[in-house]
C-alpha cells in the first residue's frame, strides 16, 4: 500500500475507513501529474475502456463508450438525505439519512474487490482563492481520475493547500462492479439495474456517496454534487450563491465590457452562449465558464462570478463549426469523448457537427454504423471532456480568484410558444419571479423522456441541494444584501420558439449576439423597448437584425409580441407549481403572481 502523502488526520482517516469498506486490491493517491494522467489513458487502451484517437487529427485524444444503461444523469436515483424531509422539499427525492448509510455501506462493502481505489484531491474554484473548496473523491474508475483531472484543480497542490487540519468535502465513489479472482473486466463497468444506482448527499454532514454509474455528473462528483447540491446548501448558510450558469464577458463595439451569468438547464444552450462567435460586427464574447457560477457580494457591492471548474463537459450532438467553432477548437486536442462515432480514420463524428459522416462509422455502442441505417450514430447526451483554457475565447480573467461582476443574470429554457425572444424583469423581485417559474422542455442529459415541459426554477430544479422554496427565497433575500443599482439586470431569453411546421424560428447561436446588443443597450438606456404586462420587451425594430438570412421581419415580430392566452395558462401552471410548496412560497413571489396576472388581464 502507498503511504498517505498527507498529515490531515481527518483525510487519513476516512481513507482508511473506506479501504476496509471498499477492499480494493490497491490504493493510489493521485498526484495530477502529466505522467500519472498519461498512464492511467494508456493503461485505459491497454483494458478496452479507451480507443487512442488519430495523433495528427487529435492529438492526446481518446473515445470512451459507456455502458447502454449509463448515458446521463440519474434524477430519480438522487437523493438530498437531510435530517428532516422538510429540508429536502417538494422538488428532492428525500430519504431518511441513517437507513440510506446503512444501506448505502452494505452497497460498498466489498465494492472495490479486484480494483484499485484511486483517491483524488481536488479543489472547485482556483487554488488558493477565498472562494475554493477543497473535495476529495475517492473512486474506482480511471476514467473519472483522468476526467477529473482536466474538470478540476487536481492532485499534490490540492493536499498542500489542505494542509494538516484543513477542511474537505468526502466524494465517494464506486461503479459498483467488484471483480472475482481472475474474471476480466467490462470496457465500461457499472451497475446495469437503474434501481441499484445511488448519487446520495448528505447535506447536514457534507458528504456525497455516488454508487453505480460511471457518467459525467453521477462520477465526476466535483461538477453537480459538490459545485452545485452541497454549495448550494453552503451558500444559503453562508450568504452566497451556487448556481447553474455560464458566465461570459461581452465586449461592445465602443470596448466596454459586460459580464453575463445565464442560468439554462441542461443541454439548453449555457456552453454555445458561452463560447460564442457574435455574428454582430465589432462585438466580442469571451468564456469564463460554461455550466456553474459561484457568485458573492464583493467589497463594492456588486455582484462577483467565478467558475469552480478548470474544464467543460460539453453536449457533442450539434456542435459544428457554424454553431460552436470555438468548442471544436477547445475539443481539438487533449480532450477526451464519450459515446460519439468513431471513423475509419480514427477522428469522431457526431449528428450536425456540420461535416460529412463517415461512410462506414462504428457508433457509440461499438457496432458498425453507416450513415442511412436508420440509428443515430453518437448518443445524444454524447460529450467532449476539453480543458477551459484550451478555448480560444477564454477570457483573461477566468482563474481572478475574485471572479468577475455581474451586470446581468439570463435565464431560458426550451420553450417552443408563448415565452418571447427576450424579456426583462421590471425589479429584482420580478426577475426572481422569471427565475423560479422558468420552464423548459427535458432533454437527453438526464435519463427519462425528452421533450416534456416542466418547471425548472434557476435551472436548478436536480441541482439544488435543500428545499427549492427557500432557495427562491434565499434568491430574493439577495437584494437585502446589497445596494438595488448594484444589482445585476434580470432577462428571460428563449432561443427555442417553434414555428407551425416544428422549426426553430430564430437561428440561434452566433446570433444571439443580436440578443445580447439589445440586453447591453437596456443596461446602457439606450434600448428600444415597450413596457408590457409580462415585462420590458423590445419593440419590434429594436433587434439588429441586419444581414440576417432567409429570416423575415415578421418572426421578430412574432418574437417579441405578448402571447396573452398562451400566458394566461402560463399563469395556472405557474399556480399549480407553487402549491406544492405550501408556505414555503416567498409572499414576494405570490405578489409577483398577483401583478403578472392583473396586468394581464386589464
Ligand atoms: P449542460 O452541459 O447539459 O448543462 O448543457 P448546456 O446548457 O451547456 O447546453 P449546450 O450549449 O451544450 O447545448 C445543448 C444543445 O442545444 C446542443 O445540441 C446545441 O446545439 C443546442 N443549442 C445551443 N444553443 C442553441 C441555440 O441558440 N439555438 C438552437 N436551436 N439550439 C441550440
Ligand atoms: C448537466 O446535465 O447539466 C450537465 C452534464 O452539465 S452532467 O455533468 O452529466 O450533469
Ligand atoms: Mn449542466
Amino acid at each position: 500500500m502507498q503511504r498517505a502523502p498527507t498529515k490531515n488526520k481527518k483525510l487519513r482517516a476516512w481513507v482508511d475507513e473506506n479501504v476496509k469498506l471498499c477492499k480494493p486490491d490497491k490504493v493510489y493517491w493521485c498526484n495530477g501529474s502529466k505522467k500519472e494522467y498519461q498512464e492511467l489513458c494508456d493503461a485505459m487502451v491497454q483494458s478496452g475502456t479507451f480507443i487512442k484517437l488519430d495523433e495528427k487529427k487529435r492529438p492526446g485524444c481518446y473515445l470512451a463508450r459507456s455502458h447502454v444503461s449509463d448515458v446521463a444523469r440519474v434524477e430519480d436515483r438522487t437523493y438530498i438525505a437531510s435530517a428532516k424531509q422538510e429540508d429536502a422539499g417538494p422538488t428532492n427525492n428525500w430519504t431518511d439519512p441513517v437507513e440510506l448509510r446503512k444501506k448505502l455501506t452494505g452497497f460498498f462493502d466489498g465494492c472495490m474487490k479486484g480494483r484499485t481505489m484511486y483517491v483524488i484531491p481536488f479543489s472547485m474554484g482556483p487554488l488558493g482563492s477565498p472562494v475554493a473548496k477543497i473535495g476529495i473523491e475517492i473512486t474506482d474508475s480511471p476514467y473519472v481520475v483522468v476526467n477529473m483531472r482536466i474538470m478540476t484543480r487536481m492532485g499534490k497542490k490540492v493536499l498542500k493547500a489542505l494542509g494538516a487540519d484543513g477542511e474537505f468535502i468526502p466524494c465517494l465513489h464506486s461503479v459498483g462492479a467488484p471483480l472475482k479472482e481472475g474474471e476480466k473486466d467490462a470496457a465500461w463497468p457499472c451497475v446495469p439495474d437503474p434501481a441499484n444506482k445511488y448519487i446520495a448527499h448528505f447535506p447536514e454532514t457534507r458528504e456525497i456517496w455516488s454508487f453505480g454509474s460511471g457518467y459525467g455528473g453521477n462520477a465526476l462528483l466535483g461538477k453537480k454534487c459538490l459545485a452545485l447540491r452541497i454549495a448550494s446548501v453552503m451558500a444559503k448558510s453562508e450568504g452566497w450563491m451556487a448556481e447553474h450558469m455560464l458566465i461570459l464577458c461581452l465586449t461592445n463595439p465602443e470596448g466596454k465590457k459586460f459580464y453575463v451569468g445565464a442560468a439554462f438547464p441542461s443541454a439548453c444552450g449555457k456552453t454555445n452562449l458561452a463560447m460564442m462567435r457574435p455574428s454582430l460586427k465589432g462585438w466580442k464574447v469571451t468564456c469564463l465558464g460554461d455550466d456553474i457560477a459561484w457568485i458573492r457580494v464583493g467589497q463594492d457591492g456588486r455582484l462577483y462570478a467565478v467558475n469552480p471548474e478548470a474544464g467543460f463537459f460539453g453536449v457533442a450532438p450539434g456542435t459544428s463549426k457554424a454553431s460552436n467553432p470555438n468548442a471544436l477548437k477547445a475539443a481539438r486536442k487533449n480532450t477526451i469523448f464519450t459515446n460519439v462515432v468513431l471513423t475509419p480514420d480514427g477522428d469522431v463524428w457526431w449528428e450536425d457537427m456540420g461535416v460529412p459522416p463517415p461512410a462506414k462509422g462504428i457508433d457509440w455502442q461499438g457496432n458498425e454504423w453507416t450513415p442511412d441505417c436508420g440509428r443515430k450514430g453518437a448518443h445524444a447526451n454524447s460529450r467532449f471532456t476539453a480543458p477551459a483554457k484550451q478555448c480560444p475565447v477564454i477570457d483573461e480573467d477566468w482563474e481572478n480568484p475574485d471572479g468577475v461582476p455581474l451586470s446581468a443574470f439570463l435565464f431560458g429554457g426550451r420553450r417552443p410558444s408563448t415565452i418571447p425572444l427576450v424579456n426583462e424583469a421590471y425589479s429584482w423581485e420580478h426577475g426572481v419571479f422569471m427565475g423560479a417559474t422558468a420552464g423548459s422542455e427535458t432533454t437527453a442529459a438526464a435519463i427519462g423522456q425528452a421533450g416534456v415541459l416542466r418547471r425548472d426554477p434557476f435551472a436548478m430544479l436536480p441541482f439544488c441541494g435543500y428545499n427549492m422554496g427557500d432557495y427562491i427565497a434565499h434568491w430574493m433575500s439577495m437584494a437585502g444584501r446589497t445596494q438595488r443599482d448594484k444589482l445585476p439586470r434580470i432577462f428571460f431569453v428563449n432561443w427555442f420558439r417553434k414555428d407551425e411546421n416544428g422549426k426553430f424560428m430564430w437561428p440561434g447561436y452566433g446570433d444571439n449576439s443580436r440578443v445580447l446588443k439589445w440586453i447591453c443597450e437596456r443596461i446602457e438606456g439606450t434600448a428600444k423597448s415597450v413596457e408590457t404586462p409580462i415585462g420590458c420587451l423590445p419593440t419590434e425594430d429594436a433587434i439588429d437584425i441586419k444581414g440576417l438570412k432567409k429570416f423575415k421581419a415578421d418572426t421578430i415580430k412574432q418574437l417579441v409580441a405578448v402571447d396573452k392566452e398562451g400566458w394566461l395558462k402560463e399563469l395556472q401552471s405557474i399556480e399549480e407549481f407553487f402549491s406544492k410548496f405550501g408556505d414555503k412560497v416567498p409572499p414576494a413571489l405570490k405578489s409577483e403572481l398577483n401583478s403578472l396576472r392583473s396586468r394581464l388581464q386589464k
